[in-house]
C-alpha cells in the first residue's frame, strides 16, 4: 500500500465562557492513506505510544500490545466489532478501549435489508440476464424468486443492529420474528412479537435467516454444516455480523447442493475474499465487501466518535462510548 506515517500535533479545544480555549495537545502520528498500514509499520509506528485510533482491519494482540509498551492507555477502534482487539490481554494490561456503538446501527440495517432483497429476488442474476441476452420473453416461472410477505424471518442476535432490521423488515409483511441470543430479551423483543427459540429451531422454521451477533468464541462457526441442514431447502440466509460465524466450507455444501435457496454475505473469511473462491462461483450467493455501515455520513460519525473516544481516554475522562471490559 502508499501511505506513509505522519507527524503532527492535535490540539483539542473547548468553550469556556464564550471562549474558545486549547485545553490538551498531542503528538498525532497518522497513516495518511485509506490502504490498511503494513503491521511493520504499525508496530513500529506504536512503540512509546500513548494511544491507538484502529481499524476492524487492524488485528490488536500481545505482539502488537508488547511493542507499544507501558505507556499505552487507550484504544480507539473505528468500528462496533471488537472481535479484532485481544480484550483479555487488553484488561489485564488496564488499557481502555473505545467503539462506535449505535451510529452505525441505522446504516448496517439498511444495507442488511438491501442484500436481502437482492438475494431473495436474484437481482444480480436478473441483471446479468438483461446484459447476456437470456432476457428472451416475459416467462411465467423464469428468474422467481422468494418474497417476505407471510414469511418467517430469524435472527441471530436481537441487538441494535437486529432490531433495527426487524424494525425495517416489519412493514413487508413478515409474518413472524424468531429470535437467538444468550438470553430472551423480551423487553426488545416485545416490539415485534418475536420469539426466542434455540438456534435449531430458528434455523428451521425460519424463511430467512439474518445474522446480526458479535463475534464471540460461542458464534465463532455457529452456521456449520449442522445449521444448514436444519434449514429449509427454500430458506435464504443473511449474514452482516462477521464472516468467522460462518463455516463458509458447509456454506458452499449447502448452497451448490440445493441444501438451503441462497445467501447473502456483507462479511466473509477472509477479507478481502480472493476472486477465485468457490463461493463466487454461484449464482445463488450474493457477496458484498463489508459495505454495511458504508454511507458518507455514518463514516463521518463514526471517525469523529473515534477520535473523541481516544481523545477522552488521553485526557483521563469518561469517553462517549467506552467498551465495559
Ligand atoms: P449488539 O451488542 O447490540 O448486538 C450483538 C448481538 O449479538 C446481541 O443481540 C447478542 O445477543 C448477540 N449474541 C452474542 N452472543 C450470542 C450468541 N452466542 N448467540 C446468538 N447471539 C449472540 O451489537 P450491534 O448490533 O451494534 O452489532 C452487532 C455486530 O454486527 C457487531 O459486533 C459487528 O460484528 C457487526 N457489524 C457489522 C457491520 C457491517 O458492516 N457488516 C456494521 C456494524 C456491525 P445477547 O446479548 O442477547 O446474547
Ligand atoms: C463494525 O463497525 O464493526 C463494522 O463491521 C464496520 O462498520
Amino acid at each position: 500500500p502508499t501511505g506513509s506515517l505522519a507527524r503532527g500535533l492535535a490540539a483539542c479545544e473547548a468553550s469556556c465562557g464564550g471562549e474558545r480555549r486549547k485545553l490538551f495537545f498531542c503528538e498525532v502520528e497518522q497513516w495518511d492513506s485509506d490502504e490498511p498500514i503494513p503491521r511493520e509499520d504499525l508496530e513500529q509506528g506504536m512503540a512509546g505510544a500513548h494511544g491507538l485510533l484502529c481499524l476492524l482491519s487492524d488485528r490488536i494482540d500481545k505482539k502488537l500490545l508488547d511493542a507499544a509498551g507501558a505507556n499505552l492507555k487507550v484504544i480507539s477502534t473505528m468500528s462496533v466489532g471488537v472481535d479484532h482487539l485481544a480484550l483479555d490481554e487488553i484488561k489485564k494490561r488496564g488499557i481502555r478501549v473505545g467503539y462506535t456503538p449505535g451510529v452505525l446501527t441505522d446504516a448496517t440495517a439498511e444495507l442488511a435489508v438491501s442484500l436481502l432483497l437482492t438475494t431473495c429476488r436474484r437481482l444480480p442474476e436478473a441483471i446479468e440476464e438483461v446484459k447476456n441476452g437470456g432476457w428472451t420473453s416475459w416467462k411465467p416461472l423464469w428468474m422467481c424468486g422468494h418474497g417476505l410477505s407471510q414469511s418467517t424471518v430469524g435472527i441471530v442476535g436481537l441487538g441494535r443492529i437486529g432490531q433495527a432490521i426487524a424494525r425495517r423488515l416489519k412493514p413487508f409483511g413478515v409474518q413472524r420474528f424468531l429470535y437467538t441470543g444468550r438470553q430472551p430479551r423480551p423487553q426488545e423483543a416485545a416490539e415485534f412479537q418475536a420469539e426466542f427459540v434455540s438456534t435449531p429451531e430458528l434455523a428451521a422454521e425460519s424463511d430467512f435467516i439474518v445474522v446480526a451477533c458479535s463475534l464471540t468464541p460461542a458464534t465463532r462457526g455457529l452456521c456449520n454444516k449442522d445449521f444448514f441442514q436444519w434449514m429449509k431447502k427454500t430458506a435464504v440466509f443473511i449474514n452482516i455480523s462477521r464472516g468467522e460465524v460462518v463455516d463458509q466450507d458447509d456454506l458452499y455444501q449447502a448452497l451448490a447442493g440445493g441444501q438451503i435457496a441462497a445467501a447473502g454475505l456483507d462479511v466473509t473469511t477472509p477479507e478481502p475474499l480472493p476472486t477465485n473462491h468457490p463461493l463466487l462461483s454461484l449464482r445463488n450467493c450474493v457477496i458484498l465487501p463489508h459495505i454495511g455501515s458504508a454511507t458518507h455520513r455514518t463514516r463521518n460519525v463514526m471517525s469523529v466518535l473515534a477520535a473523541d473516544n481516544l481523545l477522552a481516554g488521553l485526557r483521563g475522562e469518561p469517553m462517549p462510548s467506552e467498551l465495559k471490559l
